[in-house]
């Protein structure tokens, strides 16, 4: 039996920070093992609001180094930028006749980005959780890793998949399944820890860049906001305290041990102690990652080389699939007849 497929995205939007290394790319790297995986770096999503045509183009690549330096095997899975398979806007119009406005007006998401100035919003803003519903489906991927924020947008994937699938009254497409990792980590803001970690932040004191030197990996977690007490004894005791359950989550996330673990060895002991044993901690692990992303950065032709290479054998998979689609839904191809 063939392994089941996944499928997931990544904006090129501002630089990459640990929130998306433990929060999606790391487990992505995991993933493989277990699925034939599609990473795509969705370039088409991040023009969904004013952008920088130059910036665009230096975040593809470098989210692409990210994903490589994370450990995705560009031989083994498929990394490729969205814009170079025409099948995704492709399909992405016809799923935009297959999704109703009502289903849309519900996504909290454009809500949020809109804001209150939503008749300024991009019909592309709008439109954008159809995009990602074309992503999925032109390669009928079976699971998708996404976080909280996104599985709104993976029902209304499975509510167009089942759509179409009934309107033309056969199992075409999959209804693609969330997939949740237990490892996955929530990280959030060091300077506030009830806002998640951002790229958008304007503190760069906030996130953690995944291509941050060891000072200042270091000098960011020294001046992590945090409570004057020492750390519980307890798991509970960390609930109202939003700063140090970020920073013991990191930890815990870094070391892959449980956060029980990391209260057991450091519980009694001040801040001081503690982010000196996370920033040495987290040195060790995003070091070698940020130190690959700049090699692959410099080098000139081997990012690019990759996302030829697996924008070439996504088109393979997803152009027979929309090509059905297109037959399915009654399309003249004059070459045919
Ligand atoms: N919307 C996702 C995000 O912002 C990115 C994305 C685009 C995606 N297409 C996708 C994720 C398909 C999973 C599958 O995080």
């Amino acid at each position: 039996m063939s392994k089941n497929r996944i499928f997931s995205g990544v904006q090129p939007t501002g630089s990459l920070h640990l929130g998306n290394y433990l929060g999606a790319i790391r487990n992505w790297a995991r993933l493989q093992d277990e699925f034939e995986a599609i990473y795509c770096v969705v370039d088409l999503h991040a023009v969904t609001a004013p952008h920088d045509p130059k910036e665009l183009s230096r975040a593809t690549r470098e989210v692409t180094a990210g994903l490589i330096a994370s450990g995705i095997d560009p031989a083994r899975s498929i990394i490729f930028n969205q814009s170079m398979v025409p099948e995704h806007a492709e399909l992405s119009w016809l799923f935009n006749c297959v999704a109703r406005l009502g289903w849309l007006n519900r996504m909290t998401q454009f809500k949020e980005k809109a804001g209150k100035n939503r008749d300024q919003a991009s019909v592309g803003l709008y439109a954008y959780p159809v995009l990602m519903a074309a992503d999925i489906l032109a390669y009928k991927a079976t699971h998708v890793p996404v976080g909280e924020d996104q599985k709104q947008h993976l029902e209304l994937t499975r509510d167009i998949a089942q759509s179409f699938n009934s309107t033309y009254g056969l199992e075409f497409f999959p209804l693609p399944e969330p997939q949740i990792f237990g490892s996955a980590t929530r990280v959030m803001s060091l300077r506030d820890g009830r806002k998640k970690m951002s790229k958008s932040d304007e503190s760069d004191y906030s996130r953690i860049n995944m291509t941050d030197g060891a000072d200042e990996i270091a000098q960011k977690i020294r001046k992590a906001r945090t409570d004057p007490d020492p750390l519980p004894g307890t798991v509970d005791g960390l609930a109202q305290r939003p700063e140090a359950l970020n920073l013991v989550s990191i930890y815990a996330a870094l070391e892959d041990i449980e956060i029980d673990q990391v209260i057991q060895e450091y519980q009694g002991q001040g801040f001081s102690t503690f982010k000196k044993a996370l920033a040495d901690l987290a040195v060790v692990r995003l070091g070698p990652v940020g130190n690959e992303m700049k090699r692959l950065t410099a080098e000139s032709g081997e990012i690019d080389k990759v996302l030829a290479d697996g924008a070439e054998r996504a088109t393979q998979l997803s152009r027979p699939i929309v090509a059905e689609v297109r037959e399915i839904m009654g399309f003249l191809d004059p070459k045919k007849s």
